[in-house]
């Protein structure tokens, strides 16, 4: 059995204030369930504030990014060790850093090696672009993006990963998949590439997350997909209620 993870990325959003407040709502709002396994992802400057704010919950925490170094001259970087002193996990390779920020399957492979080897837990994104999608690519683009970038990870490190399938067009559209076309990517295409790395009893374990437009609204019927196992959540993560919502729909 999988346990359900749903995990907020705040994005770059919120002043400190702001999260200090959404967390005072947050925290209590989670805290009943606990058999869910929950996460927030605020910017860099916050971890360590939220840290704190966590303390004695078994709410995690994670980054949003990181770079594949760890230390020396890189300018506005922050290393694997810097997050793992705050954090269980870390988002890597999610869609905007790919199309803003240059990032590719081989230096998302670099990341996950190197979160991998920091104790970190990576949540790696994959998902095609509503181009990709509608030229009939997707299978294509989600099992390149897995095979390449997950390459030379050993089963034993497959284990400790999260997917997070967010096809970019769902992304802050309003527009989520539906549950059955995204319990269709994560059973005939995420698992398989995930099967052909690691074997088919490690893929089994690993969870797959959706994201792109999840809400309180459409949650319940997402996690109600056998192979759907939590959410990333972008902008439904920014109220503390529909996130606890959401997070109790996976309960
Ligand atoms: O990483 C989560 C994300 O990209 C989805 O964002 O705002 O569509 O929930 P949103």
């Amino acid at each position: 059995m999988r346990k359900k993870f749903v995990a907020g990325n705040w994005k770059m959003n919120k002043t400190a204030e702001e999260a200090r407040l959404l967390l005072n709502e947050l925290i209590p709002a989670l805290e009943p369930f606990s058999h869910v396994e929950r996460a927030v992802c605020p910017p860099f400057p916050y971890l360590m504030m939220v840290r704190h704010m966590l303390e004695g919950t078994n709410i995690g925490m994670g980054a949003q990014n990181m770079h594949w170094e760890a230390s020396g001259a890189f300018t506005g970087e922050v290393s694997p060790k810097m997050v793992a002193e705050f954090c269980q996990y870390v988002i890597l390779g999610h869609s905007e850093r790919r199309t803003y920020f240059g990032e590719t399957d081989e230096t998302v492979n670099r990341k996950v090696k190197s979160a991998l080897s920091t104790g970190l837990t990576p949540i790696v994104c994959v998902g095609e672009t509503l181009a990709e999608n509608e030229a009939g690519k997707t299978a294509e683009v989600v099992w390149r993006q897995i095979t390449e970038g997950l390459k030379d990870l050993l089963p034993e490190e497959g284990l400790k990963l999260v997917i997070a399938y967010e096809p970019v067009w769902a992304i802050g559209t309003g527009r989520a998949a539906t549950a059955e076309v995204a319990q269709s990517v994560h059973a005939n295409v995420v698992r398989p590439a995930l099967a052909h790395l690691f074997g088919q009893e490690v893929a089994g374990q690993i969870r797959i997350q959706y994201g792109g437009s999840v809400t309180a609204k459409n949650a319940p019927e997402l996690f109600a997909m056998p192979d759907i196992d939590g959410a990333l959540v972008g902008g439904a993560s920014l109220k503390a209620g529909e996130f606890a919502a959401i997070v109790q729909a996976a309960a």
